[in-house]
């Protein structure tokens, strides 16, 4: 079928994204490079393209203007301070999140946002850091610091299937001692693409936890409203939801929440007096306390204009095309097959677009049942101008559940792939030999997401690419990666 055919078929199908034309438009005047090359970007969880005019404003910006240091007193230093409280109100603004409720902190990214979280965050024994398995390892990470403090780390498993958490109530029910409970979870998956439920955060309140949302797979293509859902703890990535700039994002936090918060240590711009003498230190107060050294101040003010951008073209416009898109996709995916009838595609997780959002994992499996190395679909996407993401996404537990790898597997054959068998982090590691062991299972998996610039051509080549696979068989001599 030709694309003209396929995109009038698809259009009659999903008539909601023809009211997404704006994004057509979006894609002409500030993604032509991707035409122009015919490039087509489905990596969008990984990280959102720039649009050109953030770029050229941004430029324009530093051209016209004397940015200093935010820390001095000075003309310049006092433009860098204009300019990043304002960054941190739109911030605000554009989340809907009341001033006198949350807090901005800006950070490097989400990671740096949950790593200021898990070193300040008061865990004891008695406390319990609960977290569900489909999280990104920037939120398992937390857990090094909980065990560090005796706190009880408990995860919430996944349905193989669908990779939705069950019922968390009796995980939330779960009595501890009265230490402090961090609860974790992503608004989206970055592997599976499943929205988990934001109600999930008032019932966790209500059990007495902070709760820590994820939204840095969430926010890119939907709408966050913090006056509606109030998390205590969100990290975001903006070069996931704007693609410039890179190297900012930020922790968005409850003034209450974060006042429970303890810093482990003190840096420039954290504090408000430090003694060598008398050994002394003093801390700043609000979000002073958590930016350490000099903030991005040259590319702060890039945040502004990139929100101004998604609040142009309306996130849930985004919204609208890419869940149109990817509804297509799975119906599409689900259909392709053999010449034999059976299956092309194992798509990990929802298979409808009920409670998802548009990123979507799969395996290739030839007419015998042996799945395609993903980093043969990797490579022969690369060939084709196709990005694509392939691996696990740094997402270990989803991808544990969706591809059936057990915890005593897991353990025997890490524990065969180290030399001494001690499983300890910094232990030499053969990756070859621990997939070897794990035998006929995947490893890893295709990942294709949507996002701001995506239009239906896109979807349409990579499902052309993904047919090019068909009564083929899968290749074994292709050499393994590490999640
Ligand atoms: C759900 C989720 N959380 C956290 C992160 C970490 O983001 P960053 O690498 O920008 O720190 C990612 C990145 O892909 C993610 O998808």
């Amino acid at each position: 079928m030709t694309l003209s055919n396929a995109y009038r078929d698809f259009i009659t199908t999903f008539p909601s994204y023809g009211a997404t034309y704006a994004v057509d438009l979006l894609r002409a005047q500030e993604f032509s490079r991707l035409d122009e090359h015919g490039h087509v970007y489905l990596d969008y969880t990984g990280g959102c393209l720039y649009p050109l005019s953030l770029v050229q404003e941004h430029a324009a910006l530093l051209e016209a203007s004397i940015l200093g240091n935010p820390h001095s007193q000075n003309p310049a230093s006092q433009a860098s301070t204009r300019l990043l409280e304002k960054a941190r109100a739109d911030v605000l603004r554009y989340f809907r999140a009341d001033p006198d409720e949350y807090l901005v902190i800006f950070t490097a990214n989400a990671s740096g946002g949950l790593k200021l979280l898990g070193e300040s965050y008061p865990f004891s024994s008695g406390g319990q850091f609960l977290l569900v398995a489909d999280n990104h390892n920037s939120v398992h990470g937390i857990r090094e610091y909980a065990r560090r403090a005796g706190a009880a780390i408990t995860y919430v498993p996944l349905d193989p299937d669908t990779l939705r958490a069950p019922d968390i109530e009796p995980y939330l029910a779960h009595p501890g001692d009265g230490g402090s409970r961090l609860f974790a979870f992503p608004a989206q998956s970055n592997f599976s693409g499943v929205q988990h439920p934001l109600r999930w955060v008032e019932l966790a309140r209500a059990y007495g936890y902070d709760v820590l949302l994820d939204a840095a797979a969430f926010v890119p293509t939907n709408r966050l409203d913090l006056g509606q859902v109030q998390p205590d703890f969100v990290p975001v990535s903006f070069y996931k939801m704007f693609g410039y700039p890179t190297g900012i994002g930020c922790l968005l936090a409850r003034r209450q929440a974060l006042a429970k918060l303890r810093r482990p240590w003190f840096a420039g711009g954290t504090v408000k007096l430090v003694s060598t003498k008398a050994d002394l230190h003093l801390l700043a107060s609000g979000q002073e306390a958590f930016e350490e050294g000099t903030v991005n101040y040259l590319g702060v003010p890039a945040v502004s204009a990139g929100l101004r951008l998604l609040d142009a073209i309306g996130i849930e416009t985004v919204h609208e095309r890419v869940l149109a898109l990817t509804a297509y996709f799975l119906d599409a995916l689900r259909a392709l097959r053999h010449s034999s009838g059976s299956p092309l595609v194992h798509i990990y997780g929802p298979l409808d677009n009920a409670q998802r959002g548009a990123t979507i994992a799969f395996n290739l499996v030839d007419a015998h049942g042996d799945h395609f190395p993903y980093q043969q679909i990797e490579a022969e996407a690369n060939t084709a101008n196709l990005s694509v993401r392939a691996g696990c996404f740094c997402n270990p537990g989803a991808g544990e559940y969706s591809l059936t790898h057990t915890a005593d597997e897991v353990r025997r054959c890490v524990q065969l792939a180290i030399p001494d068998g001690q499983i300890v982090p910094t232990a030499e590691f053969d990756l070859h030999r621990f997939h070897q062991c794990i035998g006929d299972k995947p490893t890893g998996a295709v990942r294709i997401s949507f996002g701001l610039a995506s239009n239906f051509a896109d979807a349409y080549r990579a499902l052309n690419f993904l047919a090019t696979f068909r009564d083929r068989p899968a290749r074994h001599d292709f050499t393994e990666r590490g999640c």
